[in-house]
Formats: C-alpha cells, sequence, structure tokens
C-alpha cells in the first residue's frame, strides 16, 4: 500500500536522498523545507521518475505551520504514515560566543523542530493504530562530543531521548519511533568550511574504516528500513550509520 509521508529538510542532502527512495519504493512524499527552489526541483525529480510527491513550504520552528500543514495533509490525503524529521542545521559557535540566542536557534530546530512535526500527526496515527517515524541524530549526539558545535550535540543527544520516550509512549499505539545518527556524509552541511569539515571532506575517509565518507543515499536506504515493516519489531533505536567510525577509532 502507498504511505504518505513528510520529510523536513527534504530540498536537499540527506532529507532530498530520502524523498527520492520514499518516492522509488511508490509512497506519496510531502517534501518540505524553507529552500523553496530546491524543494520544488526535488518534486519535479520524483514526478520526471513517474513517482508521487508535492512540495509545501515549512519551516520547523513554526508550531503554527507544522499544525497547518499536518491538518492539510490529513484533510487531502486521509493521513500520514510516516515522518521523517531530518531538518537540522550545524554551527560552528565557540563556547564564548555561545548566547541565549544563538543555543535557542540551535536547539529549536535541531530538536524541537522535530518535536513539532510528530505532535500534531499522532492523534491520526493513534487512532489509525499505524505510524513510523524517523528522527535525525548525528554521532555528535550518541557518541562524540564537538567542540565549538556544543549545543549541537546537545540537540543530538536531545534527539535520542526523544525517540527512546516516544518510543515508549507510542509503542501501545502501533507506532514506532527510531532515530538515525550519521557519521560523516558528502551533505551541505559536512561540506561547509565556516561550519564543519569544508570541501575537502573526503580526506576524513583516511579514517573511515571503510575508506571513504558516507553519500546521502547511504542514510536514505536505512531511514527507508526503519520505515518500512522489515523493522516492525523495532522501536526507541538510534542506528549509527558511519562506515564504521566509531567502533574502528581505538
Ligand atoms: N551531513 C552529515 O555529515 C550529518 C551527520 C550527522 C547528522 N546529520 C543530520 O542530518 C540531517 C540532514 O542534514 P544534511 O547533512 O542533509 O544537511 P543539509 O544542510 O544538506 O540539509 C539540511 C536541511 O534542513 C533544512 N533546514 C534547516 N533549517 C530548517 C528549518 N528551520 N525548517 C525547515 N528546514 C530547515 C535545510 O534547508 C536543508 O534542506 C540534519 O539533521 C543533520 O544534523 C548530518
Amino acid at each position: 500500500m502507498t504511505d504518505v509521508v513528510l520529510i523536513t529538510g527534504a530540498g536537499i542532502g540527506i532529507g532530498r536522498a530520502a524523498a527520492l527512495a520514499f518516492a522509488a519504493a511508490g509512497h506519496h512524499v510531502v517534501v518540505t523545507d524553507v529552500l523553496e527552489p530546491e524543494g520544488r526541483a526535488v518534486v519535479a525529480e520524483i514526478a520526471a521518475a513517474g513517482g508521487r510527491a508535492e512540495f509545501h513550504r515549512l519551516d520547523v520552528r513554526s508550531t503554527e505551520a507544522a499544525d497547518a500543514l499536518v491538518a492539510d495533509i490529513e484533510a487531502r490525503h486521509g493521513r500520514i504514515d510516516i515522518i521523517v524529521a531530518n531538518a537540522g542545521i550545524a554551527h560552528k559557535v565557540p563556547l564564548s560566543e555561545l548566547s541565549d540566542d544563538k543555543w535557542d536557534h540551535t536547539l529549536d530546530i535541531d530538536l524541537k523542530g522535530i518535536f513539532r512535526v510528530i505532535r500534531p500527526a499522532l492523534p491520526g496515527m493513534k487512532a489509525r493504530r499505524k505510524g513510523a517515524i524517523v528522527a535525525l541524530s548525528s554521532i555528535m549526539g550518541v557518541a562524540y562530543g564537538w567542540d565549538e558545535h556544543v549545543h549541537y550535540s546537545a540537540a543530538k543527544a536531545g534527539v535520542v531521548g526523544l525517540v527512546r520516550g516516544l518510543g515508549v509512549e507510542l509503542a501501545r499505539d502501533g507506532i514506532r519511533v527510531n532515530g538515525v545518527a550519521p557519521g560523516y556524509i558528502r551533505t551541505a552541511q559536512l561540506l561547509s568550511k565556516e561550519h564543519s569539515v569544508g570541501p575537502d571532506a573526503d580526506k576524513c575517509g583516511e579514517y573511515i574504516p571503510m575508506g571513504r565518507i558516507g553519500e546521502p543515499e547511504d542514510i536514505a536506504d536505512v531511514i527507508l528500513f526503519l520505515a518500512s515493516d522489515a523493522a516492525r519489531y523495532m522501536t526507541g533505536q538510534v542506528v549509527v550509520v558511519d562506515g564504521g567510525l566509531l567502533v574502528g577509532r581505538y
């Protein structure tokens, strides 16, 4: 059966790859992002390949916008089956400059922004006793600290708690909640010289056991698996997808 899939931050990077993967698997994908041309381009790419998708601008900082979009999707499609809460930022801010505003900005997107899109969809998922939710954490939240990204590491560690708490509370309602913690993945976030590794990110492959950084599709396929019936007995888990980085660094 075709599922209705809501994905945040789906105009580029991991979210875009997830949108393409769900569409290729035959699902109807609601592509959302603050990046409008990029989001519309993903929808066009899906349509050109014979898939089904639609674009809506959604800033995950807005509770009103998230509530309204979920209501609109449910009114038109009758349901939301899967949510991929992917939108995130990773701003480099040294501790000496980590003001309340900068802290709140990252936590508002990377942690609360996940809860905002999930919350309004829960009554419908509970009523149908069907739902799969996948949230994006990071190796910087589950295992590593990341200097000059303390707020990011805190938010991504928070995602682990969110996934566990929701997983337990929603299990009896037939709703599964899991997470993915990517390692180094070739996206705008990683390739940013200002905020992360920069354009020569491929050098990180030297210390990754599999010998390369990850591609967005490497994460998208795991998201697709976690949302699928193949993962029907999994909930509350955050799966590390990092080419062996965490287990190989000793
Ligand atoms: N690339 C990596 O190496 C890596 C590693 C670990 C975790 N992650 C996480 O994976 C997720 C996807 O990141 P990516 O690497 O594809 O980065 P990216 O920068 O390519 O994409 C992030 C997406 O989030 C969107 N976004 C940002 N703020 C938003 C907001 N307020 N509302 C809605 N959308 C917003 C952006 O427009 C963009 O589409 C993020 O949560 C990120 O933290 C990435």
